[in-house]
């Protein structure tokens, strides 16, 4: 839908953060912690960011966004192009970092822009008066974005901020704030690929992996399976027709080759959108957006990025 851009707010040098309204001011359907929102700059490209605002703020939606030095044009635009009043295209929030029910513990790990899906979090988890922590990494206070919010109630007494934490003491630095908490506590992070597979190695260590939890908001370079990729068939049950993937092709271009539309967002293996059940075959997973156990499950398969370890895949399509 078409939402207006009502206030922008430079949290730190490079992060400002929008809050976008309906054209009519009206609510705005509810989401979850941890949800995100594709965005779309009027003829620019669209990119996934999570909802950071307070959940009583039921006529907007706020995300936050970091000017990247690489940016392919999502961050420029929405720095440099928009200002308030601007229109942009927002897509329905899509969950897939939800805060686990069965927890009675929280821990959050946010290192930079990071934080803004742990901020929904902590929206909801201070109001439900539940256990939980938010472990805050930046650069140093002039980079840490929401830092007078959450140094502030309810927040403040949940909040640690770990300022200019240097690669090689990160380690204990996160022993130490794993050690503060539960062994059953669940573990989400969301940051930088490198602080985030820190933070899992850290929580590996106590608890298993139904118990961590964690957001991606770029891909790495999707991985070639042994010997590189291969083709492979896949077969349509709706229709039984059968197409093959080249090696050098993904199914969902394959599929668009042969009149089929897939619905994409990311087309990076991070937002969820291209997902559809699998009826056969074995898919080699290749995306950030199902789980472990999801992968393992092997009924749904992520169609932008995924391949086949099987010669052929059954799609419920
Ligand atoms: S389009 Fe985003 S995961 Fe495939």
């Amino acid at each position: 839908m078409k939402m207006i851009v009502e206030k922008i707010v430079n949290e730190t040098p490079d992060i400002r953060s929008f809050r976008l309204v309906r054209p009519d001011g009206g609510k705005l359907a509810p989401y979850e912690p941890g949800a995100h929102v594709d965005v779309t700059v009027p003829g620019g490209p669209t990119r996934q960011y999570s909802l950071c605002g307070a959940p009583h703020d039921e006529c907007a939606y706020t995300i936050a966004v970091k000017k990247e030095p690489a940016s392919r044009g999502g961050s420029r635009a929405l720095h440099e192009e928009v200002s308030e009043r601007s229109e942009l295209e927002v897509g329905a929030p899509r969950n897939l970092f939800a805060l686990d029910p069965a927890a009675n513990e929280h821990v959050l790990f946010g290192a930079g822009i990071g934080v803004t899906p742990l901020l929904a979090m902590a929206w909801r988890l201070a109001a439900e008066g539940q256990a939980f922590t938010l472990h805050y990494f930046t650069r140093g206070p002039e980079h840490t974005a929401f830092a007078d919010l959450l140094g502030t109630p309810p927040f403040a007494r949940h909040v640690r901020f770990h300022y200019g934490v240097k690669p090689e003491e990160m380690a204990h630095t996160l022993d130490a704030c794993m050690n503060a908490a539960s062994p059953a506590a669940h573990v989400y992070t969301c940051g930088p690929a490198p602080f985030m597979d820190a933070v899992v190695a850290c929580a590996a260590k106590s608890r298993g992996e139904d118990a961590i939890h964690l957001e991606h908001f770029q891909a790495a370079p999707a991985a070639a399976g042994a010997g590189g990729d291969a083709p492979f068939e896949v077969m349509l049950a709706g229709s039984g027709a059968t197409l093959v993937v080249p090696a050098d092709r993904t199914i969902v271009e394959v599929l668009a080759d042969a009149g089929i539309a897939i619905d994409t967002s990311c087309r990076e293996g991070i937002c969820g959108t291209c997902v559809v059940p699998l009826l056969d075959g074995t898919a080699d997973h290749r995306d950030h957006c199902l789980s472990k156990k999801e992968k393992a499950a092997n009924d749904q398969i992520c169609l932008c990025v995924s391949r086949a370890r099987s010669a052929r895949l059954v799609l419920d399509i």
